[in-house]
């Protein structure tokens, strides 16, 4: 399975394994982070699944909505690195994949 790697704000990283399909928010809630509240289920309309993506990474994600750019403006730690969590599909192709969750709002 491919792997993602989690950094928590307090900058513990943690190497968990990602279902193909699930997004990125749905594997790190189930891996038990519950700093990241994804209040809406990944509705795309809470912001609360915010991450920062390793710069490696940031040109390999599908690009964003323009609802996720809304909502990633509501956040004062928005970063040329965010992302809602919820709208970055897991696979393969991200093995290895670095997310911080951003800092709450
Ligand atoms: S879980 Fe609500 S926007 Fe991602």
């Amino acid at each position: 399975m491919p792997r993602l790697n989690v950094v928590t704000r307090e900058g513990a990283e943690t190497q968990v394994e990602g279902t193909t399909g699930h997004s990125v928010m749905e594997i790190i809630r189930d891996n038990g982070f519950d700093e990241l509240l994804a209040l809406c289920g990944g509705c795309c309309s809470c912001a609360t699944c915010h991450v920062h993506v390793d710069p490696d990474y940031i040109g390999k994600l599908p690009k964003m909505s323009a609802d996720e750019d809304d909502l990633l403006d509501s956040s004062e730690h928005r970063s040329e690195y965010s992302r809602l969590s919820c709208q970055i599909p897991f696979g393969p192709e991200l093995d290895g994949l670095r997310v911080r969750i951003a800092p709450e709002d």
